[in-house]
């Protein structure tokens, strides 16, 4: 058995680049081996899978686990990003096997594709009203100062049953969640699970009062962190997303058809660029490599889907295994429709700068990238 190659990149440094700039760690890494060796955000080694058919391995190996009771000890999980043990906080992202199988089963049914299927016109509703109230300010705006976070969060709060009038409130929260001071995060976490009990409110009758009658035995705070779970990852990724594409439906690919646009789209700027954080639960070996229990591993979701060698096949944007996107289907929905809609009611929107200005900045960590800036006249 050998070790890892270590590579002396540091893969989770911000930078800001152009759109189509490469990231500056990805060939780098890949060139080191299919699991290679880096130095985690928070100090020590964490392993980070670069290969496809590996990451599908890792995606469903019984000993790599996602609750963060097994993060190494020396890690600051504010650093690193960390959420609460399985055992603090119940949730799809830190739980295994039957308990995370229990939250699945509730889940899936309600953003499955048939039921986001329904949601088509309402999330049409949505865009255009969005988008009109964009052209009442003025000749050029940014979508990326307000439209492309606040469209997200209006849909998710809209199929939760959080009141509308409180999609300021989940902009403000979501924003929290980036802030370095851990009072930020903490009132920021206050107002999610505020929205939360407002969407389990008497007479409401979205998804969320739907997902607490299908879970009778979680209570009420666990049930807001799971809303917390939804509403945030709704954002985090299909914010990001949407400036990417609608950079390109706008510049210099406007007859690519929606559903091609938004594929390749996801593929080049993949949202969850480095999936979420897994841990080995005891000692193993994986890839020829002997790994301690409590070592932090990754995968390179974005290098991956970005590999010039890789064959054609279904990529890595939403994951694989037990731990596949609950929102892929609303995702890519919410991504399709905002493309129809801008084309049929903006037939004359165009960038107001050359695509080749726009630049990107990753935020550092496992985080991805967004657009700075989004400068467009809808005509
Ligand atoms: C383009 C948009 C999106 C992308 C690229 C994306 C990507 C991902 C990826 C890669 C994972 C797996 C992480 C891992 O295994 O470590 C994941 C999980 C998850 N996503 Fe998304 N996501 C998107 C949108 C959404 C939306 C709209 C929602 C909310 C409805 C959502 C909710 C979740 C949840 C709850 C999980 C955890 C599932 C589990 O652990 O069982 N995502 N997402």
């Amino acid at each position: 058995m050998s070790p890892a190659p270590q590579v002396t990149v540091d893969p989770f440094a911000a930078h800001t680049r152009g759109v189509d700039e490469p990231h500056p760690a990805r060939a780098g890494l890949r060139a080191a081996g299919p699991l290679v060796r880096a130095e985690a955000p928070s100090g020590g080694p964490v392993w980070i899978v670069t290969d496809d058919t590996l990451a599908r391995q890792a995606l469903v190996h019984p000993q790599i686990v996602k609750d963060t009771a097994y993060a190494p000890t020396s890690w600051d999980p504010r650093i690193v990003g960390l959420e609460p043990t399985a055992d603090a906080q119940l949730s799809l992202t830190t739980s295994d096997g039957p308990d995370h199988t229990r939250l699945r089963q509730a889940h899936s049914p309600l953003f499955s594709s048939r039921r986001m299927g329904g949601y088509t016109e309402r999330i049409g509703a949505i865009a255009r009203d969005l988008l009109h109230r964009c052209t009442a300010t003025g000749e050029t705006i940014d979508l990326m100062a307000d439209f492309t976070t606040r469209f997200p969060l209006t849909v998710v709060c809209d199929l939760l049953g959080v009141p509308l009038d409180r999609v300021d409130e989940a902009m403000e929260a979501c924003r929290g969640m980036y802030a370095n001071e851990p009072e930020q995060v903490g009132q920021a976490m206050a107002a999610f699970a505020d929205l939360s009990a407002a969407a389990l409110g008497e007479g409401r009758h979205g998804l969320a009062a739907e997902l607490r009658d299908r879970l009778p035995e979680v209570t009420e705070e666990q049930m807001h962190y799971l809303l917390f779970t939804l509403i945030y990852a709704a954002q985090l990724t299909t914010d990001p997303a949407l400036g990417f594409l609608l950079a390109r439906v706008l510049g210099p690919e406007p007859g690519v058809p929606a559903d091609e646009l938004v594929r390749d789209t996801l593929r080049r700027h993949s949202p969850a660029p480095f999936s979420l954080w897994r841990f080995t639960s005891t000692d193993i070996e994986f890839a020829g490599v002997r790994l301690p229990a409590r070592s932090p591993i990754l995968i390179d979701i974005q290098g991956i889907n970005t590999d010039p060698g890789r064959s054609i096949g279904p990529d890595l944007v939403f994951g694989a295994g037990p731990h596949y996107c609950t929102g892929a289907h609303l995702a890519q929905l919410e991504l399709r429709v905002v493309v129809e809609v801008l084309k049929a009611d903006y037939p004359h929107a165009r960038l107001a700068v050359p695509y080749s200005a726009l630049r990107q900045t990753d935020y550092g960590g496992i985080l991805g990238s967004r657009l700075t800036a989004l400068p467009v006249n809808l005509g």
